[in-house]
């Protein structure tokens, strides 16, 4: 760990994690996740086997996992507030919100706080995130959490939502063409979607050298992410290392089209167009969010 810097020596020889590696480290409570590395390394070796598995899913993975997710983000109220401001900038209102592979709903419940009014659907395909996130909402009444794969939406759904929110699910889609298709079919047509995905480059020369990617980046996806996305036949197999070019190249040749990006905090711009969609763009420490806005009277 000292050797590729993912952990410091000082002066006097004692060992300290480096500032750069605090983003991925705070964002996971890794003392709760040590206990599961065993069994989900175990799970990730056997991928490799001939006859093995070619991934697994969060259904496959110890019901710890999802608990440690949705620990991870220490204030979730701060996360809802900065997605919810470039949304509010361009929607007229908000009464139907979606949030795609909600877990165990900690994103849910602080979209709840924050829109006490509108009706919140969250829905995950895993029967234990849809429990725990149950156990969890017993006060919390307007959010219906639901168990349903992104891919099959439910038919009455079609153009249902002012807002989509896949926050840290699409590099884990083992079909991600078929999840953006049932996003853009729930939108409503002046609707917005928000995707927050991790912030690493698609070449992987680019993140030689970014002690977060290479610690936190690399155990992460390798034991959760990418064996998920690799979990169905013919699947995607992205993972965090997809990249967040690759995946705004996904995004723009499907028909979605990048309107900004920014980090928070610490804005860039770009501004390539198609017709009626948008995608507003925020790479953070970690994680991306990228936000797609269907507005036809946009500027
Ligand atoms: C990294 S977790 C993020 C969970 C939650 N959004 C959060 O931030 O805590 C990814 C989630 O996506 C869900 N997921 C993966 N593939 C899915 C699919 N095809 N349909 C619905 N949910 C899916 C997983 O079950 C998991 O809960």
């Amino acid at each position: 760990m000292v050797a590729t810097r993912i952990v410091s020596l000082d002066d006097s020889d004692l060992y300290y994690i480096p500032e750069t590696l605090k983003p991925g480290i705070n964002g996971i409570d890794f003392s709760l996740f040590l206990p599961m590395v065993g069994m989900m390394t175990n799970k990730a070796m056997n991928c490799f086997k001939k006859d093995g598995p070619e991934g697994y899913g969060y259904d496959e993975m110890p019901p710890e996992v999802i608990d440690i997710l949705d620990a991870r983000t220490a204030d979730p109220d701060t996360t809802v507030k900065a997605l919810t401001v470039p949304v509010m900038e361009h929607t007229r209102s908000l009464t139907t919100i979606l949030d795609l592979g909600c877990g165990a709903g900690h994103i849910s419940r602080a979209l709840s706080k924050c829109f006490p009014g509108p009706d919140i659907y969250a829905v995950d395909y895993c029967e234990v995130a849809i429990t725990k996130a149950l156990s969890k909402t017993q006060d919390v009444k307007n959010v219906k959490f639901l168990k349903e794969n992104v891919t099959s939406l439910p038919a009455a759904w079609t153009r249902k939502f002012d807002w989509v929110i896949l926050y840290d699910v699409l590099h884990d889609l083992p079909d991600h063409v078929n999840a953006m298709k049932e996003v853009d079919r729930v939108l409503k047509n002046d609707g917005v979607a928000s995707i927050v995905d991790p912030d690493v480059h698609s070449k992987h020369r680019d993140n030689i050298g970014n002690n977060n990617v290479a610690g936190v980046g690399f155990a992460l996806s390798a034991l959760i992410c990418l064996p998920c996305s690799l979990s169905t036949d013919g699947a995607s197999g992205h993972g965090v290392g997809w990249g967040s070019e690759n995946k705004e190249q996904f995004l723009t040749s499907s028909g979605w089209r990048v309107k900004d990006k920014r980090n928070i905090g610490d804005t860039k711009i770009v501004l390539p167009y198609r017709h009626g969609s948008r995608i507003v763009y925020y790479p953070d420490t970690f994680l991306d969010i990228i936000i797609q806005i269907n507005w036809t009277d946009f500027p």
